[in-house]
Order: C-alpha cells, then sequence, then structure tokens
C-alpha cells in the first residue's frame, strides 16, 4: 500500500477509535467535560503519533489494528499536552488545530480539567489493548507513564519554561526537546513493537528512532514558529522569540542541516528491521513540512 493510503487508514482508525471511545458517554451529566475534550482531540491533528504506533506494529509482524488502544492513549496524552500547553500561564496561545485553543472556548477551569481527563482515560484506554504476552501490559504502561510524566513530556515543560530567562547550551536544548517532545513519539513507537510482540532488540530499535526523529520533529516546529505561516500551521506563529530554541542559537540555514542530520540518525535505527515499511518515507517527509 502507498504511503498515503496507509497513513490515511491508520488515521481515519485511531480517529474512529477514539469518537467511539468517548460516545459512550455522552449520556453522562459532566457533558461540558467531554464537549471540552472532545473538541481537541477530535480537532484534526497530523496524527503522527499513532501512525508511528500502528506502523511499529505492522512492520514487527503483527495486525497493525493490535496497536489501537496505545495509539489512542498517546494521541490523548498528546492531545492533553497541547491544551495545558497552550494556557495563558504556559505558552498563551490562541489558537490549536485550527480553532480557538481550549480554554478560549471553554475557560481555563474546563481546559485544565479536559487535559486531565484525557490523561487519566489514556490509561484506561490502554489498558485494552490486547497482547499476545499478557505479562507485557505492566511493561507498556510504564513506558507510557514514564514517557509522560515527570522524567518525560511534563519534565521537558518544565525544563523548557525555567529555561525561559537564560540562554541555554546545545546540550541543554537537545535536553528539553528529548523530553518535551522526544518522549511521547518514543511511547508512540516502542508501544507499537510492545502491541506486536516484539523483541528487545526490535524495542531499542524504535527508541533510537524516536529519539532522533524527536529531536528533528521539535527542530523543524521551532523553524516553522518564525517560516510557517498561521493558516498553514493552525497554530499561532511567531511566538517563540523568548524560547530556547536551535532557530534562536543557531539560525534557520544551521536548523536545515540539524533536521537533516537527526532524521538521517532515525532512519539508520530502522536497519534493525527486515522490511521498515512507510517509516523512511514518513521521516523524511518531516524534514520539509509545513504543518
Ligand atoms: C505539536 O505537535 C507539538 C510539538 C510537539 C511540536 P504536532 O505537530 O504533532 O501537533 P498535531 O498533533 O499535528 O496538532
Ligand atoms: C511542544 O512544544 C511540546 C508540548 C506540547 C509537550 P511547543 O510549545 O513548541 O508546541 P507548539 O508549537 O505550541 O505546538
Ligand atoms: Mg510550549
Ligand atoms: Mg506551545
Ligand atoms: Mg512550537
Amino acid at each position: 500500500m502507498k504511503f498515503r493510503e496507509q497513513t490515511g487508514l491508520y488515521r481515519e482508525y485511531v480517529e474512529k477509535f477514539m469518537q467511539d471511545w468517548y460516545a459512550r458517554f455522552h449520556d453522562e451529566p459532566q457533558k461540558q467535560l467531554f464537549e471540552a475534550m472532545e473538541y481537541s482531540l477530535l480537532a484534526g491533528g497530523k496524527r503522527l503519533r499513532p501512525i508511528f504506533a500502528f506502523e511499529f506494529c505492522r512492520i514487527c509482524g503483527a495486525d497493525w489494528q493490535a496497536a489501537a488502544p496505545f495509539a489512542a492513549a498517546v494521541e490523548m496524552i498528546h492531545t492533553y499536552s497541547l491544551i495545558h500547553d497552550d494556557l495563558p500561564s504556559m505558552d498563551n496561545d490562541d489558537l490549536r488545530r485550527g480553532r480557538p485553543t481550549n480554554h478560549k472556548v471553554y475557560g481555563e477551569a474546563m481546559a485544565i480539567l479536559a487535559g486531565d481527563s484525557l490523561l487519566t482515560d489514556a490509561f484506561a484506554v490502554a489498558a485494552t489493548a490486547q497482547l499476545a504476552q499478557p505479562q507485557d501490559m505492566a511493561f507498556a504502561i510504564s513506558v507510557l507513564s514514564e514517557c509522560a510524566g515527570s522524567l518525560g513530556m511534563v519534565g521537558g515543560q518544565v525544563l523548557d519554561i525555567c529555561s525561559e530567562e537564560r540562554e541555554c547550551t546545545e546540550e541543554e536544548i537537545l535536553n528539553i526537546q528529548s523530553r518535551k517532545t522526544g518522549a511521547l513519539i518514543n511511547a508512540a513507537c516502542v508501544l507499537g513493537v510492545i502491541a506486536a510482540g516484539g523483541t528487545e532488540e526490535q524495542i531499542d530499535a524504535a527508541a533510537s528512532f524516536a529519539g532522533a526523529l524527536g529531536i528533528a520533529f521539535q527542530i523543524r516546529d521551532d523553524m516553522l514558529d518564525v517560516i510557517g505561516t498561521r493558516d498553514e500551521m493552525g497554530k499561532g506563529v511567531g511566538t517563540d522569540a523568548e524560547k530556547n530554541t536551535f532557530v534562536q542559537l543557531y539560525g534557520l540555514q544551521k536548523c536545515e542541516e540539524l533536521v537533516q542530520k537527526y532524521t538521517r540518525v532515525a532512519l539508520d535505527a530502522l536497519d534493525a528491521f527486515e522490511d521498515p515499511g512507510i517509516l523512511p518515507e514518513l521521516a523524511a517527509s518531516l524534514t520539509d513540512r509545513r504543518n
């Protein structure tokens, strides 16, 4: 199957999965919470993390649908991270996924609670995965928790915020990017392998791929804050002047080289797989993405 068809299929599948998950709760009295969650969750992001989960599962030889609960769980955690990232006390943005940000529509309290619920519900969703080796579930949950929490995405967001007052070194910026962005991409890729009952070597390769790709992805995101448009991105641009990014440190041209460099490192990690499927084309397509 071609790259576009395959990614389209994965995208549709995870969207339906998440839609169905929440459709069951529409008669609950806390309607506003579900409305706020679904507003951001079903707003049409790129669904990159679910695509990675499905494709890693497939190239490890299993039915890709087996990864759906993990794919949805990571996307729910990612969506919560975006809702909270946009809050006035954080990046204070007013547009996300082409729509006014969650707190602009539902207010700050509901945006915080919608994020809290998406994070918590994600673990219930992940727990529905049917694994060939049921004992792998504990491992999967610990990977998801570690990547999302204080050592992963949340830890990275803290470093991101706390470093705004000073100039960071290259090493510090890499650490921030690996955590705030790399960690959830890592969870998606590794959980895809776990869903397939993959080997330790495959798990390590997926983590190496994700580590490098997460850095390339965030450098491109930081470039797009300068060269992208609000229309293309569906989110605010030109808002990162205070942030510690490679664009601030080295300028756009060097960033282009760094995106290529880290993408090459990511691609090398795929040598561990007999057939890496659409992953090489997907990784390459992200280097010059416009959204
Ligand atoms: C945005 O992630 C936040 C970053 C980690 C840079 P995406 O660019 O994957 O956002 P969506 O999911 O497509 O909206
Ligand atoms: C994204 O960093 C990290 C997380 C949301 C966890 P950014 O703050 O650069 O993401 P955008 O640009 O708002 O999507
Ligand atoms: Mg941010
Ligand atoms: Mg932001
Ligand atoms: Mg950004």
